[in-house]
């Protein structure tokens, strides 16, 4: 009797506890990735270095067998793109809202567990941008997707680690006044960089609830 009373409690806790959706872990204050790209078959690195703590993110892209692009975002909502070859190119951009918050991810949608690069994954989507796969043993992100197609995968995630002060100051160049007629946006296609896109930050960033 004792026994299978206590056995109806367990399944009780069985089923509530599988009725309750997990959530994404929020995104540790500060941390290094590797992240390895694949927007439609063109493949890109890209060391990603997230400190919320001082307000800023940068994403240094690494083109398969091409140059190097650094995206330097500060949570003032002022990106720099730039390279630091002898073309000294850097474009800057004001967006609406600062770097992604740690817990960008709040209100996503589960859907289910799937396996993807060898891991069993959680799986959610947040408002038809993003799809997010993260570790069920460990709860690190192992893979995202954006609506575009564009298709991340985490190599490396070292919570804590951050990038020395002095890497983050944009050249100079980004400070000298351009030709009136110069486009900022025309030197890069702002869209095509960075590990997210920047109408997603607009929605996943910033202030705006969702
Ligand atoms: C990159 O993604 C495309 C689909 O967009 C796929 O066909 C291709 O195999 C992928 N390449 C690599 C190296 O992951
Ligand atoms: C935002 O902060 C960066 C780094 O301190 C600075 O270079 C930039 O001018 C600031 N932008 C604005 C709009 O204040």
């Amino acid at each position: 009797m004792a026994s299978s009373l206590t056995y109806a409690l367990f399944l009780l806790l069985v089923a509530s506890a599988a009725a309750e959706s997990p959530t994404p872990a929020a995104w540790p204050l500060q941390f290094h990735s590797l992240l390895y790209v694949n927007y439609s078959g063109s493949l890109s690195m890209i060391d990603l270095w997230y400190d919320w703590t001082n307000g800023r993110n940068f994403n240094i892209v690494q083109d398969q067998l091409g140059s190097i692009l650094y995206d330097l975002e500060w949570n003032n909502g002022t990106s720099f793109f730039y390279s630091l070859d002898s073309a000294k190119k850097c474009s800057s951009a004001q967006l609406e809202v600062g770097i992604l918050r740690p817990n960008w991810l709040d209100g996503a949608e589960y859907l289910g567990q799937e396996t993807v690069d060898g891991f069993l994954c959680n799986v959610w989507q947040k408002v038809q941008f993003i799809w997010y796969y993260e570790d069920v043993v460990t709860n690190r992100p192992v893979h995202w997707e954006f609506y575009t197609g564009r298709s991340i995968h985490v190599m490396t995630f070292d919570v804590g680690a951050v990038l020395e002060d002095e890497k983050w100051q944009a050249p100079v160049y980004c400070f000298e006044k351009k030709d009136a007629q110069t486009d900022p946006r025309s030197e890069y296609k702002v869209v095509d960089v960075g590990f997210l896109e920047p109408q997603l930050k607009g929605i996943l960033g910033g202030t705006m609830q969702l």
